[in-house]
């Protein structure tokens, strides 16, 4: 099955603080990427979690990181690496600020908001694809408001991954901090087919995945 297999897991959100108590974040709960993991233990692989701040309860996981920022969990994928197989599905911030002020940053006298410059973080899926020592199966996900088949078959091009797997995030009942979910998966090599996993709990999407990825490896 999976035994012995090294796979990583990313979760959760990043916050990328602006100073000490404000951040740039999002609504990911962890959920979806903690339930993968769950999975793949279960199937006795080696797996590591790369989380970010999250409300989760993780006892059952033999290896889990917790990290706040995109570059702490880079680092953290780096440090704990390399992996045979690799599932992003954490809600990275695609920037942060360039600076983090010292201090808690007041309003202005002048009442003219304070400018926010910001700079890109690194890219952990892309990173993990372009590495010498690129898992045998990379798995990203597509968090989406619009034109969802669009932009995760673009992003599965641009990130270099094997699979993606699309979510639509404006939906209130599934994606960000539902238990729920409904997900499309795409194939690098198999750009004709699409599998529809319709709405169900996370931990049973995650199963469905995960069946997958053993189809795969074996
Ligand atoms: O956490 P939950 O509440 O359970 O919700 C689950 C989820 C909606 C967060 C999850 O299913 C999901 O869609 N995760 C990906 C969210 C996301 O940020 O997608 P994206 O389209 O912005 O990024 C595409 C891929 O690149 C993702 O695999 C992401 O982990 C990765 N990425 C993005 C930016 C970056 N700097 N580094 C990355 O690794």
């Amino acid at each position: 099955m999976l035994k012995s297999k090294k796979i990583l897991v990313t979760a959760g959100p990043t916050y990328e603080y602006l100073d000490d108590i404000r951040f740039i974040g999002n609504r990911s709960s962890g959920k979806q990427g903690a339930e993968i993991a769950k999975c793949l233990q279960k199937l006795e692989a080696d797996v590591t979690l790369v989380i970010g701040p999250v409300n989760l309860e993780l006892a059952g996981l033999n290896k889990v990181i917790r990290v706040e920022s995109a570059v702490q969990m880079n680092d953290a994928v780096i440090e704990t690496g390399p992996f045979d197989i690799a599932i992003c599905a954490a809600a990275v911030s695609d920037w942060r600020p360039k600076v983090k002020a010292k201090t808690k940053i007041k309003k202005s006298s002048t009442g003219k908001p304070q400018f926010l410059e910001l700079v890109e973080n690194p890219d952990i899926l892309k990173n993990i694809c372009i590495a010498e020592n690129r898992p045998d199966l990379v798995i990203g996900f597509a968090a989406e408001t619009n034109d969802l088949l669009t932009n995760a078959r673009s992003k599965l091009k641009n990130k270099g991954c094997d699979w993606i797997v699309a979510n639509d995030v404006s939906k209130k009942n599934i994606g960000f901090g539902s238990d729920y979910n409904e997900v499309t998966i795409h194939y690098k090599n198999n750009p004709n087919k699409k599998e529809k996993l319709s709405l169900k709990r996370k931990s049973e999407i995650s199963e469905e995945i995960v069946d997958r990825i053993v189809n795969q490896i074996n």
